[in-house]
């Protein structure tokens, strides 16, 4: 099975970049981030505080999380219902960020990504993809841009969805997430010896499929 891994902080243009690269390789693109958005989703709708790891891991027992591919597009179900929107929301980022800390939130979702993929060729795109769920992989990318670069983009992605958001309240955001996500205990976001970093700063979404698939062909 092929298995092509790219991690890196948030809002660096990893899932555009699956994306077009799982389409040209007619390979599935996972977005594992959408997993952990959909558990906290449940917990700020159950009225779960998500630091409260206790509550959060009993609430865990009961919700089903399935991803289907309609069209090409990932779509994400919680107990049965299409969230692939609602986990989109602002206010969601933050709280996936907290739930993720939890191991054993982790190993729930780590357990399905594995499981996948086994079965497909896949592009998956996460924090631990490379360090952790899937340490085989066939190709692993770290992908990165300065967190002010990132701010920008999201603001501008946010914005043009109709929300309304301050930008220095996104970088402050994207700055909490960078901290959280590379400092908490359990499979941290890191970037392993064995991956390619792609800094995509300076570079357009085509620059950057390119460099990605230049090194895949070789
Ligand atoms: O990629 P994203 O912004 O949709 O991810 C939301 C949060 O989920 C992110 O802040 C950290 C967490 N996450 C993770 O810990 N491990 C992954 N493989 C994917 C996401």
């Amino acid at each position: 099975m092929l298995s092509i891994a790219i991690d890196g902080p948030s809002g660096a243009g990893k899932s555009t970049i699956a994306k077009t690269v799982a389409e040209k390789l007619g390979i599935t693109y996972i977005d594992t981030g959408a997993m952990y958005r959909a558990v906290a989703l449940e917990m700020t709708d159950s009225g779960i505080d998500v630091n409260d790891a206790k509550s959060v891991i009993h609430t865990l027992d009961g919700i089903s999380i399935k991803l289907e591919h309609i069209d090409g597009t990932q779509h994400i179900f919680l107990n049965g219902k299409d969230v692939s929107a609602r986990i989109r929301e602002h206010a969601v980022s933050k709280a996936a960020s907290d739930v993720s800390k939890i191991p054993e939130v982790r190993l729930k979702l780590v357990e399905m990504q594995r499981k996948i993929a086994e079965e497909k060729n896949v592009i998956m795109d996460g924090r631990d993809i490379g360090s952790y769920v899937l340490p085989n992989a066939t190709y692993k990318f770290y992908l990165t841009a300065s967190a002010e670069i990132r701010a920008r983009r999201r603001f501008k992605e946010l914005t043009e969805k109709g929300q309304t958001v301050e930008y220095d309240k996104i970088y402050r955001d994207i700055c909490d997430r960078d901290y959280n996500d590379m400092n908490r205990s359990f499979a941290p976001l890191v970037k392993t010896d064995d991956a390619i970093l792609v800094d995509s700063s300076d570079l357009t979404v085509e620059e950057v499929t390119q460099t990605i698939l230049g090194k895949i062909k070789k």
